[in-house]
């Protein structure tokens, strides 16, 4: 596995770091609102599991599956495959993602929980792609673990091909591995 990286762009220390800063700032975000936790599956897991036990306050733990009609890739139809157990109307909402990269996720995402009232909709994504967000999207997380340049990584959660997700770091795949 390790041998198809190209070369590790986030290192576990890094990723650590980051999570315990934006921790500190999400624990003074939710003080006393007993926010509900939002983690869309699968790549954000990893990220997940370490992020809320940053976050210092009460929370409720909940997630959802989303996925893109097959043969469609461009029109970035979703549809939810998994939708959330709890009530969020007239609650505060924090959405955790892995990556924001075309933006048709996360947009998606966003709607699907707006239209259930809650109190507030907040976004914290691990990693950002901005290069690659479709025009039109305006969209902004409100909390960005790291800005990246548009490689394909994996790791910490993400995959290719469902592999890789078990990686401890975000790394840069080698071309050669998309081609097997
Ligand atoms: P979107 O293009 O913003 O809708 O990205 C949606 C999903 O594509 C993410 O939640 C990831 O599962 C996947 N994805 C996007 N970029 C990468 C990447 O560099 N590596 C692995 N998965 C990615
Ligand atoms: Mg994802």
């Amino acid at each position: 596995m390790e041998r198809d990286i190209e070369r590790i762009l986030l290192s576990e220390e890094q990723i650590r770091q980051r999570i315990g800063q934006m921790g500190q700032e999400l624990t003074r975000e939710y003080e006393g609102k007993f926010p509900v936790v939002v983690g869309v599956l699968k790549g954000v897991a990893i990220f997940y599991a370490d992020m809320i036990r940053q976050i210092k306050v009460p929370c409720e733990m909940d997630f959802m599956a989303i996925s893109s009609y097959k043969g469609t890739q461009t029109s970035g139809t979703m549809v939810v495959k998994k939708d959330l157990s709890a009530d969020i109307k007239g609650r505060h909402v924090l959405i955790l993602e892995d990556i924001y990269d075309t933006g048709n996720s996360l947009n998606f995402t966003y709607e699907h929980l707006m239209k259930q009232e809650p109190a507030s909709l907040k976004i914290c994504t691990l990693l950002d792609k901005p290069e690659r967000r479709k025009p039109g999207i305006t969209l902004k997380p409100d909390y960005v673990g790291f800005t990246i340049e548009n490689h394909f990584v994996v790791g910490y959660g993400l995959d290719f091909d469902e592999k890789y997700r078990n990686l401890p770091y975000v790394g840069i795949l080698k071309p050669e591995a998309y081609a097997k």
